[in-house]
């Protein structure tokens, strides 16, 4: 049987094998709703065999999304429109998670095909974005944000929290907090992000401090037995990288500590001057390192989308749950035809009936 296709237990969920579908952004709701077209997307990916399923960053207040087509669940509606596709997922065969963000300060842009970089301050569909600092991002998203207050930090934690206990309520199992790629609780933690003197600011200690609290607020209304885990950038690619394992590790650590069950291991993307050497499962190695001097189940993305890549990535003991983005696009049956090219006869998940008996058959 290949690694690849042994189910995944994580507290009181198994996934039928270590096949994920990482978040994903669509760019296409209207005021943070959901449509048709999420629908089918999420449904299509779980029913072609992944084990879990992650829906896109899913912003926990209007100005947290990063275009004004992403997705939200500030609100019941918008939870609630999730239902269906909960149902959907896990219908397939798939368990059904979410990941909750806040962009921070690379909020208010355009979509990605319509030029991935801030709306001019003019334009009526952006809006005012904040960060630990009003320190811009630059390049393609040189907006300045507006700096946190302490009033503000206890009003996004308790966003962060409301939007958990929403999206238990409409079914999700499995909770992602995006704390990776720049948005804000990478922002937080970034000496690029955040010049902070507060508590919030400049040490080690105070630059995880939001990242702890919100995990901490988000545990206590997150049931105890579904797991609650993180995306989080543990490298830059800045010339600073061993400095920064370093730092991300014993956060990772500390995280663990507050309740944290897995780490989705990623890149900061905290500056636009980083070079990131691109390739085929590039991060397998340092997603290797958190997991072992952590101890704590890992997951990782970037190029593991080809079949042989990815069952070496848990054959080796690198990832116990392989991301595979971009080629789940292409496509949505990727687990299938993984399962037939590593010669899996016993795919850990079952057909369902209607298709079995059919390809059985003849
Ligand atoms: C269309 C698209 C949207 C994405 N949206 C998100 C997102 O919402 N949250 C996130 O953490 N990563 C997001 N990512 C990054 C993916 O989760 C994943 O890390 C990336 O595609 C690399 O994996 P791959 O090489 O298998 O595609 C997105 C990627 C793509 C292609």
């Amino acid at each position: 049987m290949s690694a690849l296709f042994q189910p995944f237990q994580l507290k009181d969920i198994t996934l039928r094998n270590r096949i994920a579908v990482p978040p994903m952004c669509q760019y296409s709701a209207d005021d943070g709703l959901i449509n048709d077209w999420h629908k089918v997307h999420l449904a299509s990916l779980a029913r072609g065999g992944a084990g879990l399923v992650i829906v896109e960053a899913t912003a926990v207040s209007p100005e947290g999304r990063i275009t004004p087509g992403c997705t939200g669940i500030w609100s019941n509606p918008l939870a609630q429109a999730y239902a269906p596709v909960v149902r959907m997922i896990k219908a397939a065969g798939a368990v059904p998670g979410i990941q909750l963000a806040h962009a921070g300060r690379k909020a208010s842009a355009n979509r990605p095909w319509e030029g991935d970089d801030h709306m001019a301050n003019t334009d009526p569909r952006g809006w005012e974005t904040m960060a630990p600092s009003a320190v811009a991002f630059g390049a393609n998203l040189p907006k300045v944000p507006r700096a946190i207050t302490l009033k503000d930090i206890a009003q996004l934690k308790e966003d962060y929290v409301k939007a958990a206990k929403r999206a238990r309520e409409v079914g999700f199992e499995w909770l992602e907090l995006h704390f990776a790629h720049g948005y804000l609780g990478q922002s937080f933690f970034s000496e690029h992000s955040n010049k902070r003197t507060d508590a919030y600011g400049g040490s080690f200690d105070n630059r995880c401090r939001f990242l702890l609290e919100t995990l901490a607020a988000v545990r206590e209304v997150w049931p105890e037995h579904l797991p609650l885990t993180a995306r989080f950038g543990v490298i830059e690619y800045d010339g600073r990288d061993e400095q920064t394992l370093v730092e991300s590790i014993e956060l990772v650590k500390r995280l663990k500590a507050g309740g944290l069950d897995m780490l989705s291991v990623s890149i900061g993307f905290s500056t636009p001057e980083a070079k990131i050497p691109w390739g085929p499962a590039f991060l397998g190695p340092i997603a290797e390192r958190v997991k072992r001097e952590v101890e704590i189940p890992v997951s990782s993305a970037w190029g593991f989308g080809t079949p042989a890549l990815a069952e070496q990535a848990v054959v080796s003991g690198q990832l116990d749950v392989v991301m595979v983005g971009r080629s789940h696009l292409e496509n949505p049956h990727w687990a299938y035809a993984a399962a037939k090219e590593l010669g899996e006869e016993q795919a850990s998940w079952t057909l369902p009936a209607p298709y079995a008996h059919w390809l059985e058959r003849y």
